[in-house]
């Protein structure tokens, strides 16, 4: 068993809370991929466990206008700087100079996604010990069943280094992700009281009926077990990140 799959071991059945702790004590350079949906309950409770509070998004250009807002919020509310990843001006440009602004629903999200979202959080991996994402098992059943509250990345760790990701929400389901929200009444995204549960770039989700499960309203037209931007991929594929 490696250190980490002990440690995950160790920490499973712990709160989000403890697992946070945990990684703040264990990494000093660790940060925070923030979304700008119900993820925010990792700021609300990381920004009272340490000093040293790094946050980042990925600024695809596609996030809706409201999520923008509430990501202003979001810096505003905590007084935390939240660092803004853009994708490379080169690749966006040939691929909409190439292909339309809306190709991902002609020949699918892993283009668009790849150089949006994947590049830049590949060249903000390279730069932490470790990173915390908001993933849940309940999120996706098709594809983040397994998801470990503290993993080794098996996506962006290189020969030389591995990339720790901790996940300490993986076991909570949206109602205790919700009923936290609102007992700490933390900010949060004004989409969620228009019917969007998930919420990522803006072509690419929209609201789901009732009953409807939130992944259904992510890339609607595609696959269910494909629906991974690449962040995760490693749930896709069975190995670990
Ligand atoms: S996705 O892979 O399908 O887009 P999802 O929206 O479920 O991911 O979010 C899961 C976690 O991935 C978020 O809690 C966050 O940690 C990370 N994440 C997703 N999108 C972004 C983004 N635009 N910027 C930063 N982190 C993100
Ligand atoms: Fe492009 Fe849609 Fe992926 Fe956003 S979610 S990066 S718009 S394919």
């Amino acid at each position: 068993m490696t250190d980490t799959e002990s440690l995950n071991e160790q920490l499973q059945d712990q709160s989000p809370r403890a697992i946070l702790k945990e990684a703040f004590a264990r990494y000093d350079n660790i940060a925070i991929s923030f979304s700008g949906a119900e993820d925010v309950i990792l700021i609300e409770m990381a920004h009272k466990l340490t000093d040293n509070l790094q946050v980042f998004s990925l600024d695809t250009g596609r996030l809706h206008p409201e999520t923008y807002a509430f990501m202003e919020t979001v810096r505003k509310h905590y007084g935390i700087n939240i660092e803004f990843l853009f994708p490379d001006a080169q690749e966006v440009q040939d691929l909409v100079n190439r292909k339309g602004l809306f190709s991902f629903y002609e020949d699918g999200h892993t283009e668009c996604c790849g150089i949006r979202k994947v590049n830049p959080l590949r060249r903000k991996l390279a730069t932490v010990d470790a990173w915390i994402t908001g993933q849940r098992k309940d999120q996706s059943p098709g594809t983040r069943n397994e998801v470990p509250v503290v993993q080794e990345d098996g996506t962006f760790s290189s020969a030389e280094r591995t990339l720790i990701k901790f996940n300490p929400l993986a076991n909570w389901s949206s109602k205790e992700v919700w009923d936290y929200i609102r007992m700490a009444e933390a900010p949060y995204n004004p989409l969620h009281e228009q019917g969007y549960i998930s919420i990522g770039c803006q072509p690419c989700t929209r609201p789901v009926l009732p009953g409807q499960h939130e992944r259904e309203g992510r890339w609607w037209w595609e696959e269910a077990t494909h629906k991974e931007c690449g962040l995760h991929a490693g749930n896709l594929i069975g190995r670990s990140g």
